[in-house]
C-alpha cells in the first residue's frame, strides 16, 4: 500500500479539526502524494493534529516548509539552530499575554496562510488550545446578514493587538521598528478562501480595530456580535496538548484562542508560521 493510502483522519468536532493517522512529519515532508492528500485534508478540516512527533526543529521546519513560506514575525525570538522555529515560551515570571480569540498577523497586508505548533514543553494540567471555524460561522448567518457584510471592509492594526506590550516599560522602543513596517490594513469582512471556494468572517478581537464606512457605534456594536458568533460552541473544537503534538491550521478561514489556565506552569511551543496571500 503507497504511503498516502494509509493516512486516515478522525474528525475531532463537527465544525472544524482532524487527527491525522498514519503519517509521520517525515513522510509529509519527503513524499509529495503524502504531502497532497495532507494538504487536502487541512483545507478541509481547517485544523489537523498529529499525535507523538517529537522531532527537532529541523524536520518540524522541513515538515512546515512543505506548506509554503517561512515568514518571520516581529516580536519572537527563534531557536539557535532553526532560524525558522520560533519559541512560543510561558513562564511563571514572564506569563503569555495571548488571551483572546484571532487569527494570526491579521495587522499584515499579506497576512499567514497557516501556522504549526509543537508541543515541547507541556504543563500537567490546562494550557490547551481552542479554534474555531469562520466558515461554519459564516454559513450560520442568515442571508441578509450574509449580503450585509459582503462588501465591508475591516481595519486591522499591530497596535491593537500588542498594545499592552506597547505599555510595559522600554515596550514602545522596542516595538517602535514593527509599527512603523505595519501601518493600519483594510481587509475584506467576508473572505473568501483561495483553495476551498467557501466564504469567512474575517475580523478578530485581537487586531481588528473598527469597521471602515460605519459610524463607531454601529462598528463596535457588529464587531462584538461577530466575534461571539464565530466562537460560538458549536463552531469550535479543543486540543489538549501532550509533548510532541503538532498542530497545524489555516488561519484563512479559522480563529484561535490559547486557554492560560496553566499558569504558573512552565509551557514551551514551537511555532512556524507561513506566508500568505492578500485576502479577497
Ligand atoms: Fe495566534
Amino acid at each position: 500500500m503507497a504511503l498516502n493510502e494509509k493516512i486516515q483522519v478522525h474528525k475531532a468536532s463537527g465544525a472544524l479539526g482532524g487527527f491525522v493517522h498514519g503519517a509521520s512529519l517525515e513522510d509529509v515532508a519527503s513524499s509529495d502524494a503524502v504531502y497532497q492528500r495532507v494538504r487536502a485534508l487541512l483545507v478541509d478540516h481547517e485544523v489537523l493534529f498529529f499525535r507523538d512527533q517529537p522531532q527537532g526543529p529541523q524536520v518540524f521546519a522541513a515538515f512546515a516548509k512543505s506548506f509554503g513560506d517561512v515568514l518571520g514575525h516581529p516580536a519572537y525570538t527563534t531557536v539557535d539552530d532553526a532560524p525558522d522555529v520560533q519559541i512560543l515560551e510561558s513562564t511563571a515570571a514572564n506569563p503569555s499575554k495571548i488571551e483572546v480569540w484571532h487569527s494570526d498577523m491579521t495587522f499584515m497586508q499579506t497576512p499567514p496562510s497557516f501556522t504549526l505548533l509543537q508541543g515541547q514543553i507541556i504543563p500537567a494540567f490546562g494550557g490547551d488550545t481552542l479554534w474555531a471555524s469562520a466558515t461554519a460561522a459564516y454559513d450560520a448567518l442568515s442571508p441578509q446578514m450574509q449580503a450585509f457584510l459582503q462588501p465591508l471592509q475591516a481595519v486591522n492594526d499591530f497596535r491593537h493587538g500588542f498594545r499592552e506590550s506597547l505599555a510595559e516599560p522600554g515596550g514602545a522602543e522596542r516595538l517602535a521598528p514593527a509599527i512603523a513596517e505595519h501601518p493600519p490594513v483594510e481587509h475584506p469582512l467576508i473572505r473568501t478562501h483561495p483553495e476551498s471556494g467557501r466564504k469567512a468572517i474575517y475580523v478578530n478581537a485581537l487586531f481588528t480595530t473598527h469597521i471602515a464606512g460605519l459610524p463607531a457605534k454601529e462598528s463596535e456594536a457588529l464587531l462584538a456580535f461577530l466575534y461571539r458568533h464565530v466562537v460560538t460552541e458549536e463552531h469550535t473544537v479543543r486540543l489538549s496538548w501532550q509533548p510532541g503534538t503538532v498542530a497545524i491550521w489555516d488561519n484563512r478561514s479559522t480563529q484561535h484562542k490559547p486557554v492560560n489556565d496553566f499558569l504558573p506552569q512552565h509551557r514551551l511551543m514551537h511555532r512556524v508560521t507561513l506566508t500568505g496571500d492578500q485576502p479577497a
